[in-house]
């Protein structure tokens, strides 16, 4: 059994020149990247991205740094993809929860600027990569 989810390297990591290095720890863990793209993001589909967090404390500022620079985008499939990346990618924030040894706990240090995003569940991978690749 066969999952996709959907993968974000963040503005910060593209901007720090760890494309590479994030990508190939998706591919050495056995995922395979079924679509990427490098793009800048417009402020709906942040929007619309980040629906959940709307109202939160740190929503304005999450908006404006993902709009903030070039990003690449990915949907990457597996068998159980979505935990698989979660646990490549580590806890949300870098130093308190992400282990050594995470695409956040390697390289990350602070929670808004955390590298990566990977969907929580498969309706939310659904629903991204319906926002991200609506033609895939
Ligand atoms: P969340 O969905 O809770 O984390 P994750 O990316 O691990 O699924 O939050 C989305 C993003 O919002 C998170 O990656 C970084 C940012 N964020 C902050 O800037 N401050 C915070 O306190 C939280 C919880 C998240
Ligand atoms: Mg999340």
């Amino acid at each position: 059994m066969s999952e996709r989810t959907l993968v974000l390297i963040k503005p910060d990591g593209v901007a720090r020149g760890l494309v590479g290095e994030i990508l190939a720890r998706i591919e050495r863990k056995g995922l395979k990247l079924v679509a990427l793209e490098l793009r800048t993001t417009e402020r709906a589909v942040a929007e619309t991205h980040y629906a959940e967090h709307e109202g939160k404390g740190f929503y304005a500022g999450l908006l404006d740094f993902i709009t903030g620079g070039p990003l690449v985008a990915a949907v990457v499939e597996g068998p159980r993809a979505i935990a698989a990346f979660r646990q490549l990618a580590g806890g949300t924030d870098p130093v308190e929860k992400a282990a050594t040894g995470s695409i956040r706990g390697d390289f990350g240090l602070e929670t808004q600027f955390n590298l990566v995003h990977g969907s929580d569940s498969p309706e939310s991978a659904a629903r991204e990569i319906g926002i991200w690749f609506p033609n895939l």
